[in-house]
C-alpha cells in the first residue's frame, strides 16, 4: 500500500511538503479515538527478544527514529504507535531558527538517498519543552541538542549547557550535536577540544542532579579516522556515556545521480544508501578501539533489515533510521523487527541444539551413569521467549555497569 499507493503521492510533493502532510496525518490520527491503537496494531511489534537495555534504559525494540524527523517533539506518541522503540527529537536549539532558505532538501531516487542543508530548523528550547509536557506514555525520549547559527563557536557552550538544563527533566537521553553545518565545520584538528568545552559544562551540571541523564555525542561519517580515534578516546577518558555514528556525509563518491543534477541541488549531508558502508565501518572501528564496553547509537544509510543485522553485528547496541524509512515507510520498523526475532529464535534453536548434541554426547560417555539429569527436548522447547538472549550479553552487561556507577566514574 505504502510502495504503490502513498509513497507516488508523498514523492509528488517537495520533501519538506511530504514531511508537514505526514506531521499532520499523525497529529491527526492522535486525535481521533483509537488512532493511535490502530496504528500500533498495524505497524508495530512487541517481543521480548527485541528488548534490549542500554545505559540503564528498558527499550522495547532497538530501532529509533533519528534526528531531525520530529525536531520539537510533536508526535511523540504517533510515532512510538508506528512501532519505534525510541525517538530522538531535535536538533533543538536555544532559540527558534527557520534554517536555510528553502529548497534544502532534495531526494536522490537513483542512489534511495537525500541531500538536506535545513540547518538546522526548529522551534527553539520553549516550545520543545512545551511539547514535552504532554503525557507521552512512557515513550523513550532522546534531545539532540546543538547551538544556534548565529551563536559564535566561543559561546556554543552556554547554548548546549542552557538546553541541557532546561531539557534535562524531559529527556531520557541527551545527544550533543557538534557535527552540523554550522558548528565546527571541517576544523578537525580542534574538534577534541571544542567538544571537550562543551560536554564538560554538562557533566559538571549532572553531577548536582538526582537522575542520571546518559550524554551520547553524534559524530561525522567524513571526520579522518584518526580524528574517529581521538573523540573515541573522549569515551574512556571523561564520563560521556557513548556515541552516535553516524551525521550525513558531504563526500559525493559513487552516485549515480547525474553530475549535472548533484552540483545543481549543491551542499549538504548526503544520508540513505550511500552511507550505509561507512557507518558501519565507523560504528566498528569505534567499538573495537573501546573493546565493546560503551553504548553506541548506529544510524547512517539503514535501508533494510540486513543493514539493522549488519550495523547491530558491528557493535551497535540500537539503530535509528531516518532516510529508510521515507523510501520503505511505514512497514519497515515491523519488518526489521520481524528479522531480529527470527534471528533470536534462531540463536535459541542453535542453542538448544548445541545443548542437546552435548548432552548426546554426555549420554554415550556416561552410558554407566543412567541417572546423571539431563535437558529433554520438552525442557528446551518450553524454555520462556523471554529467555531469548540478546547477541552481545557481556557488551551489555558492561555498558549497564557502566551507566549504573555515574557516581563513581564522574
Ligand atoms: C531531512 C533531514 C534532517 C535532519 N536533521 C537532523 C538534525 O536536525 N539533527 C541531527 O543530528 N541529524 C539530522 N539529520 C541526520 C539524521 O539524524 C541521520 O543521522 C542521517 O540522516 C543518517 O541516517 P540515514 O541515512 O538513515 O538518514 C537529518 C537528516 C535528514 C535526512
Amino acid at each position: 500500500m505504502y510502495r504503490h499507493i502513498i509513497k507516488p503521492i508523498l514523492f509528488s510533493l517537495t520533501i519538506e511538503q511530504a514531511h508537514h502532510v505526514v506531521m499532520l496525518l499523525l497529529r491527526i490520527i492522535g486525535v481521533i479515538p483509537g488512532g493511535r491503537w490502530l496504528l500500533r496494531k498495524c505497524c508495530a511489534v512487541k517481543h521480548p527478544a527485541l528488548e534490549r537495555e542500554v545505559f540503564g534504559i528498558r527499550f522495547p525494540n532497538p530501532v529509533g527514529l533519528a534526528a531531525g524527523f520530529d525536531r520539537n517533539g510533536e508526535a511523540l506518541r504517533e510515532i512510538a504507535a508506528l512501532g519505534f522503540g525510541f525517538i530522538e527529537i531535535g536538533t533543538v536549539t536555544p532559540r527558534p531558527q527557520s534554517g536555510n532558505p528553502r529548497p534544502r532538501v532534495f531526494r536522490l531516487p537513483k542512489d534511495n538517498a537525500i541531500i538536506n542543508r535545513i540547518g538546522l530548523a526548529n522551534r527553539g528550547l520553549e516550545a520543545t519543552i512545551r511539547q514535552l509536557r504532554r503525557p507521552h506514555d512512557g515513550v523513550i525520549v532522546g534531545c539532540n541538542i546543538g547551538k544556534n547559527a548565529a551563536t559564535p563557536p566561543e559561546e556554543a557552550p552556554y547554548d548546549y549547557l542552557k538546553l541541557f538544563r532546561n531539557l534535562y527533566q524531559y529527556a531520557d537521553y541527551f545527544t550533543v550535536n557538534i557535527c552540523c553545518d554550522n558548528a565546527v565545520r571541517e576544523e578537525w584538528d580542534n574538534a577534541r577540544e571544542y567538544i571537550l568545552q562543551i560536554l564538560n559544562p554538562l557533566f559538571d551540571f549532572r553531577r548536582g542532579q538526582n537522575q542520571y541523564r546518559p550524554v551520547m555525542l553524534k559524530i561525522s561519517p567524513d571526520m579522518p579516522d584518526e580524528v574517529i580515534d581521538r573523540i573515541t578516546d573522549i569515551l574512556l577518558e571523561t564520563p560521556l556515556d557513548g556515541i552516535v555514528a553516524t551525521n550525513g556525509t558531504h563526500h559525493r563518491e559513487k552516485l549515480r545521480t547525474s553530475h549535472t543534477s548533484l552540483t545543481k541541488i549543491g551542499s549538504g549531508r548526503l544520508s540513505g544508501a550511500p552511507l550505509t558502508q561507512r557507518a558501519i565501518e565507523i560504528v566498528r572501528r569505534i567499538q573495537t578501539r573501546v573493546n565493546g564496553a560503551y553504548p553506541i547509537i548506529g544510524v547512517g544509510g539503514l535501508m533494510t533489515p540486513d543493514d539493522v543485522r549488519a550495523m547491530l553485528d558491528a557493535g551497535a547496541d540500537l539503530v535509528q533510521l531516518y532516510t529508510g524509512y521515507i523510501y520503505n515507510g511505514p512497514g519497515m520498523v515491523k519488518e526489521v523487527c520481524r528479522a531480529l526475532i527470527d534471528d533470536a529464535r534462531k540463536a535459541e534453536g542453535t542453542q538448544v541444539a548445541e545443548a542437546k548434541a552435548e548432552t548426546a554426547g554426555s549420554r554415550t560417555t556416561a552410558e554407566s551413569q543412567p541417572d546423571v539429569p539431563t535437558l529433554t527436548e520438552t525442557d528446551t522447547a518450553a524454555k520462556p521467549a523471554e529467555e531469548v538472549s540478546d547477541a552481545t550479553p557481556d557488551k551489555e552487561a558492561a555498558a549497564r555497569q557502566t551507566s549504573q556507577e555515574p557516581a563513581s566514574s564522574l
